[in-house]
């Protein structure tokens, strides 16, 4: 028995030197010091021993497993140092990790296109206040409190107990317009994207907030002429232009003349759909000659100055874009549907 031990002894030492990765390491092991390895036979081996040799063969079995033990252990760190020298260098040759981007909101990109197409003839954005107060979001604005057309925009009100006015959340954008005449004398060429929030009833077509793009456009001999070859110009932009535009006649308090604008429906090229009702148009927004009323209230002369200014809400038309069904949609921050864009 010391014999075998004195020749495992060697043979250890041969097998440590080949021990070159977590392979062969595991090999030495397995054939040494797992449960069915070599030592555990030998100690099994051990019972068998006379009496009178198991003080000696004792000492130099336990000796013989220490000295596995240390092989295996030194042979071990010694490779994991290795490892962890490896994955300190960078692998160059590795391709890059891609993340993913987050991309613009549908919303944004739109307000930004809109303003940008205007901006490049010469329109500047300014941005309103989402909380407005009622002077600048009705009265100034020609539109006083018993004004019947306050109902066709169910506001919220806010809380303005000891405040000098009523405050609200604004109801259209077009309360930017009175800010930038009380701040700038004419001309003034403004642009002005923002939220804008009504009490309607949530469902696929409407909900509590929504976007508009204002634009005002004031100066002396500004007519009608101009403010439909600027629309007619976003159209085309915006649109295609390969699409006719209408103007129709419609009310506003702030515009007298008043008018809507329609595009000829860009799904079905005016045949007629069920997007367009059949009807070949699809109105896109609000827009007039500003009310002299309106002038006065910002302390412009009315006698020396004249402008237009339009209005348009985004959702609906991005509905029609990309045939969104629901509206609530946009803001459901749903992945999958925002990456779409
Ligand atoms: N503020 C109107 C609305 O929310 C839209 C609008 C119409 C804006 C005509 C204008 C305008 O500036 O001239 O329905």
């Amino acid at each position: 028995m010391l014999e075998k031990i004195e020749s495992l002894n060697s043979e250890a030492a041969i097998d440590s030197e080949r021990i070159n990765s977590a392979d062969s390491l595991e090999e030495f092991r397995l054939k040494y010091l797992s449960r069915n390895g070599i030592l555990n036979s030998l100690f099994e081996d051990f019972k068998n021993v006379e009496k009178e040799s198991k003080g000696k063969v004792g000492k130099s079995l336990n000796e013989l497993k220490l000295s596995l033990q240390k092989i295996y252990d030194n042979k071990k760190s010694a490779l994991g140092q290795n490892e962890s020298k490896a994955a300190d260098t960078a692998d160059l040759s590795l391709p890059g990790r891609t993340f993913n981007k987050g991309t613009r909101h549908l919303i944004n990109q739109a307000l930004e296109e809109i303003s940008g197409i205007f901006e490049k003839i010469g329109f500047k954005v300014y941005e309103g206040f989402e909380i407005e107060d009622e002077y600048h979001n009705f009265d100034a604005l020609n539109t006083p409190e018993h004004h019947p057309s306050r109902d066709m925009q169910d506001t919220f009100y806010i809380d303005s107990t000891g405040k000098d006015r009523k405050y609200l959340l604004r109801t259209q954008t077009s309360s930017a317009q009175i800010r930038i005449m009380e701040k700038i004398k004419p001309p003034v060429r403004i642009i002005s994207p923002g939220r804008v929030f009504r009490n309607e009833d949530v469902s696929s077509r409407s909900l509590a907030f929504f976007h508009q793009v204002e634009g005002l456009y004031v100066d002396k001999n500004v007519t009608f002429s101009e403010l439909k070859g600027t629309l007619n110009y976003f159209a085309g932009e915006y649109f295609g232009s390969s699409l006719k535009t209408r103007l129709r006649p419609s009310f506003f308090p702030f515009t007298e003349p008043s008018a809507e604008m329609d595009v000829e429906c860009f799904l079905c090229k005016s045949k007629g759909c069920r997007v367009c009702k059949y009807t070949g148009w699809l109105e896109i927004l609000g827009c007039g000659m500003v009310d002299p009323n309106v002038f006065e209230m910002v302390g412009y002369d009315p006698e020396v100055y004249s402008g237009y200014a339009f209005g348009m809400g985004i959702e609906r038309t991005l509905m029609i874009k990309h045939g969104v069904p629901d509206i609530r949609l946009f803001y459901e921050n749903d992945i999958r549907f925002l990456k779409q864009f």
